[in-house]
């Protein structure tokens, strides 16, 4: 039977987290928040996954976490404008390994052994309903990083049956043949190629973009959505979204205060620059297949906070 105090609280300098059957909650000096607990462990298991990302990951409209590439600040409130205005925002920066482990722990903690906070809520099981104890191993997934691409000799392998990926059930109509490459004699190891949407169409992860081909600070990080975003992004770069098939709405934020600038529906083909002083949320009816590109120089963000580099890619 489940008991609240099955599950340890935990701290990261003056925050505390808690957990009950429905919500974490989380305390710093001068304030509390409540999140649905399923939506709190999505949230922090991607931004642990993805080393807290580039920029800001709203847990939702009040706490979240901003990269400071080596350092990592936990926030409540910095990026809500009441918070700010009433002067009951909060904030401490740690060493992100620290972070890191605090959510590394309560993940390993909160999550019961059959919920998997990567796939979508249709293909696991919500993390409030008793369920066998023991651990869990969707939490330590590792996620792909090709060094140049997908399916190079030693590089990321491409997935097939055998390997444990299945087509996943929305994607039973992609073509799986790959294409058939044949290399000048010495150029083997240089030149290669693979069916993106066969590879997608076998991920068993939602919202979890992969760097799949590296060209310098260019990564195609394609990746496959079903339900919502788990985070809302607050970019400190341009990104690019390609939509490769079905549909995916993207809700777009002032990054600073949260207030509403746009809404745009993406369909197979269509595609859009997110720029730099934005967050955004996505929301996809049917799984679907995303390519993000991301240009990951390190100087960027520095340059945009000079006005070096711009925070829109195009004007028209
Ligand atoms: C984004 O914030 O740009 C983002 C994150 C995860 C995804 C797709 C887009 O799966
Ligand atoms: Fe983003």
């Amino acid at each position: 039977m489940f008991n609240n105090s099955d599950y340890s609280e935990f701290s990261l300098g003056n925050f505390t987290f808690k957990r009950d059957r429905y919500f974490a909650t989380v305390k710093w000096p001068g304030g509390e928040h409540i999140i649905s607990i399923d939506d709190f462990l999505r949230a922090i298991m991607r931004d642990v996954a993805w080393d807290f990302f580039y920029g800001v990951v709203n847990f939702d409209h009040v706490v979240g976490t901003c990269n400071y590439y080596g350092k990592v600040e936990l926030f409540a409130g910095k990026y809500h404008s009441q918070y700010k205005k009433l002067n009951r925002h909060y904030s401490e920066t740690h060493e992100l390994n620290d972070i890191k482990n605090v959510f590394m722990l309560i993940l390993e903690n909160w999550c019961t052994a059959n919920f998997d906070p990567f796939a979508a809520p249709q293909e696991t099981i919500a993390p409030w309903h008793d369920t066998t104890e023991g651990p869990n191993k969707a939490i330590h997934r590792k996620r792909v990083v090709a060094q140049r691409m997908v399916g190079l000799p030693g590089d990321a392998k491409i997935r097939r049956c055998e390997e444990g990926f299945p087509i996943n059930r929305h994607f039973l109509d992609v073509d799986q043949e790959e294409p058939c490459i044949l290399a000048e004699p010495g150029f083997e190891k240089e030149l290669g190629g693979f069916n993106l949407f066969s590879y997608l169409s076998r991920s068993d992860v939602t919202w979890n973009p992969s760097v799949c081909s590296v060209v310098k600070d260019s990564l195609f990080c394609p990746t496959t959505e079903e339900h919502k975003l788990p985070i809302i992004h607050g970019n400190d770069r341009v990104e690019w979204f390609i939509q490769l098939s079905d549909e995916i709405t993207w809700n777009i934020e002032d990054k600073e205060t949260g207030e509403p600038l746009a809404k745009i529906t993406m369909k197979p083909g269509d595609v859009a620059a997110m720029p730099a002083n934005i967050r955004h949320q996505g929301y996809s009816p049917k799984r679907s297949m995303l390519l993000v590109w991301e240009n990951g120089s390190p100087s960027i963000p520095e340059l945009i906070r000079k006005g070096k580099a711009p925070t829109n890619p195009v004007d028209f």
